[in-house]
């Protein structure tokens, strides 16, 4: 086990590129199911997550090869299960995704319910009623989910929520489904947009992904592809907002600005200056910053995914704030590790009212989950002295190297194994 080490206040300053996108490069992995011929992927980030993802289509058969820098040849010709390993769909909630290609293609899935990080209850409901609809009969017993299909018929589904992995579910198995099938109150997110480009570079027909109602019209078979995987915009945010935290002038190359609009408004609002350049996008900010209110939202509102970083800035921001979860219901276990660090935060409910102070000090404390962990980098960076943080594996599994890239920018930031560093 390591820990992350910070010594915190230094500026932020230079340059940074910003990696392929996590969120994208799930779906896009399990969609290379839907085919028996070789799909090629680029710009794929190294995370503990796409290795998990690797594993589950690995360990059913599919051959994966790196090539070049980042990229990945995968080709699921080979496939010999329908079963993916429960050691590895454990660990990722975004292992669920196998399941609508793997109906599309070969009509049968087994898949053990799914784990991953722990913001709630996080059910899969949707994307068996997805399913269902689609004419697939589904068990559910002993923890595990049994669906069957001879194959699927085009359905019109309405979603309850805009789950993000429920339309991407959809939308794989019903790529391949007898029919044209149309999900209403679809998830309208950038990581959509990108599969539904995949699955068309494959041969099939996605239209309407980036709108709340998206149609597929299914065909018989799907062929390989070569698919470059968007720039991650939570990556970028983070990077902006501790840009932002630490006072810093940092540019961001390799960015989609249009997914940042919502973090880059409400950074805006702080009194951060952003400004969009051809090449990316350069955040500049004198401190203190000014407090704002947040609400979670789905795409295009601001994202579950960036709501703890952010409260992270507005810990030492002038005034107070109200950050309202909408997304998920247990979205705040980084308060307590930011109060450890002397933020003044009172969770009411679904909100977190934070009286900004002057400064943040640095303390042990404990990433309880992925984008957590990422706040409190954020909240080591500009805090007086050290902060020890712990559960790293956390981070790991979402944001390629950010020790180094915070270092390049010039922050006194170092991992070393657990039982070496003094706090432990
Ligand atoms: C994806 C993202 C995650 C992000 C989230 C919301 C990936 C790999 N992960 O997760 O980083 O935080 O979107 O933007 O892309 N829900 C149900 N029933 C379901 C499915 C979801 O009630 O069947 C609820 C969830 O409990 C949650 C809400 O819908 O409250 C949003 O979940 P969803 O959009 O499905 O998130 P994920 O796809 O798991």
């Amino acid at each position: 086990m390591e820990v992350i080490v910070i010594q915190g206040q230094s500026r932020l300053q230079g340059r940074v590129t910003i990696s392929g996108s996590k969120n994208a490069v799930l779906p896009v992995l399990a969609a290379c199911l839907l085919t028996e011929e070789e799909c090629y992927l680029e710009d794929i980030p190294r995370l503990v997550d796409v290795d998990t993802m690797g594993g589950v289509i690995g360990e059913m058969g599919c051959s994966i090869y790196p090539e070049g820098v980042n990229g990945l040849r995968i080709n699921a010709g080979s496939l010999r299960s329908v079963e993916p390993p429960y050691e590895y769909v454990r660990r990722m909630r975004a292992s669920f995704l196998v399941m609508g290609p793997l109906l599309g293609r070969i009509g049968r899935v087994k898949i053990s319910l799914p784990g991953g990080c722990a913001i709630g209850a996080r059910p899969i409901d949707l994307h068996l009623k997805g399913m269902a609809a689609l004419g697939a009969s589904i068990k559910v017993s002993k923890g595990y989910v049994e669906a069957e299909a001879t194959r699927l018929k085009g359905a019109s589904i309405y979603l309850d929520y805009p789950s993000v992995g429920a339309t991407e579910n959809i939308m794989m198995a019903a790529a391949l489904a007898e029919g044209t099938t149309v999900i209403e109150n679809a998830a309208g997110e950038p990581e959509i947009v990108d599969l539904a480009n995949l699955i068309n570079n494959m041969g099939g027909h996605v239209t309407g992904a980036g709108t709340r109602v998206i149609k597929i019209e299914g065909v018989k078979k799907l062929h390989g592809a070569r698919h470059a995987v968007i720039p991650d915009r939570i990556e970028a945010a983070t990077f902006m907002i501790a840009a932002a935290a630490t006072g810093g002038d940092v540019f961001l190359e390799n960015v989609i600005p249009p997914h940042l609009k919502a973090v880059m408004a409400k950074l805006s609002e702080t009194g951060a200056s952003l400004q969009e350049e051809d090449s990316g996008i350069r955040v500049r900010a004198d401190l203190p910053l000014k407090a704002v209110d947040i609400k979670t939202m789905p795409y295009p509102g601001f994202p579950t995914d960036m709501q703890a970083q952010f409260m992270a800035l507005l810990t030492t921001a002038r005034g107070s704030s109200v950050i309202t979860e909408t997304v998920f219901e247990n979205r705040f276990m980084h308060v307590n590790e930011l109060k450890r660090m002397g933020a003044n935060i009172v969770i009411e409910g679904h909100c977190a009212v934070v009286k900004g102070r002057k400064s943040l000090s640095g303390a042990k404390v404990k990433a309880t989950d992925l984008r957590a962990g990422a706040a409190l980098v954020i909240a080591g960076l500009m805090a007086e002295g050290e902060t020890v943080i712990s559960c790293v594996n956390h981070i790991d599994r979402g944001y390629e190297n950010i020790v180094g890239k915070m270092q390049a920018l010039g922050a006194n930031i170092k991992r070393v194994p657990a039982l070496k560093h003094a706090a432990f």
